[in-house]
């Protein structure tokens, strides 16, 4: 059967990408930022997954105001990089997965769980980035990412947004779902955005160092309490776009030591923590955790 060996959480800043893609990544300002993935890198290589189911959000890029689904699963063999304004960024195609969608696509909504089904689009840079500071400068065209992925888009852009705690409990219908499809894959799923960034308003700019940290250590430690934060805490300490950490959650349900709502299981290990301010207007924080 399939499993879920590892879970990837980071933040997903387009600047980033920007920086990677004109060569900007030894620059004084990017140095201690790409320092903190040098580990990550070598990790995928030597924990090369066969399929990522990547939890991000669109910003209005394939969705806009005119339809809002609250969860996405991009079911299409392949996903282009988007244009947000600028070109699309120079990376490689993303690859789908559409027999393992399908399933999960199957499974998470027989548990009671709406999903859209996304047939075709194109993804920004919350999916791009993180594929880009995990698996380093690729080729456009000459190379590949490592490996299929599947999008799954989080509405965190417009309110209502899912709760934190819908956003866990929705990891462990993934895990269910992943754990009941018929072939031995190793699955990685990654949560990304956040952490604390607001983009606008009289708040613009603000980071706040010690509540992602706290936040952080919940979300390894103690990640049941750590999913009950509620949405205010979430806007008033870590700003407005901080919100997009409830997608974090869903990534931290899907972990093996999470069963029926508590953490019953043997911890997951903690293989990297990383946390820098700041990329652009945000805090990035990037953690990776493997099942034992
Ligand atoms: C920035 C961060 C984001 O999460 C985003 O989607 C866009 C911009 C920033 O820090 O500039
Ligand atoms: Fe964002």
């Amino acid at each position: 059967m399939a499993k879920i060996t590892a879970s990837v959480f980071t933040s997903h800043v387009p600047a980033i990408g920007a920086a990677m893609d004109l060569g900007k990544t030894k620059e004084d300002y990017w140095k201690p930022l790409f320092a903190g993935y040098d580990f990550s890198k070598q990790w995928m290589k030597d924990n090369k997954p066969d399929v990522i189911f990547l939890v991000y959000n669109d910003h209005a890029t394939a969705f806009s105001l005119d339809m809002i689904p609250t969860f996405a699963i991009g079911t299409a063999a392949e996903f282009k990089p988007a244009d947000e304004g600028w070109g699309p960024r120079p990376v490689p195609l993303v690859k789908g997965h559409p027999e393992l969608a399908s399933h999960i696509a199957q499974s998470v909504i027989q548990q009671d769980f709406d999903l859209t089904i996304v047939n075709k689009m194109d993804v920004d840079h919350g999916l791009t980035v993180p594929l880009s500071l995990m698996c380093g400068e690729l080729d456009p065209v000459k190379d590949a990412w490592p490996c299929p992925v599947i999008p799954f888009a989080v509405n965190v852009v417009q309110y209502p947004v899912p709760s934190g705690q819908r956003c866990f409990n929705l990891g462990q219908a993934i895990r269910k779902a992943v754990e009941s499809y018929d072939e031995d894959i190793h699955v990685h799923i990654w949560g990304t955005g956040g952490m604390s960034h607001q983009l606008q308003g009289a708040r613009a700019g603000l980071i706040n160092r010690e509540w992602d940290n706290v936040w952080l250590d919940q979300l390894i430690n103690d990640p049941v309490a750590c999913a009950q934060t509620p949405h205010i805490d979430y806007v008033r300490e870590a700003g407005s776009e901080g919100i997009e950490l409830v997608m974090w959650l869903i990534a931290r349900g899907a972990m093996s030591d999470i069963n029926d709502g508590q953490a019953t299981g043997p911890a997951p290990q903690l293989r990297h923590r990383f946390y820098h301010v700041p990329a652009s207007n945000t805090a990035v924080g990037h953690v990776i955790l493997e099942n034992v």
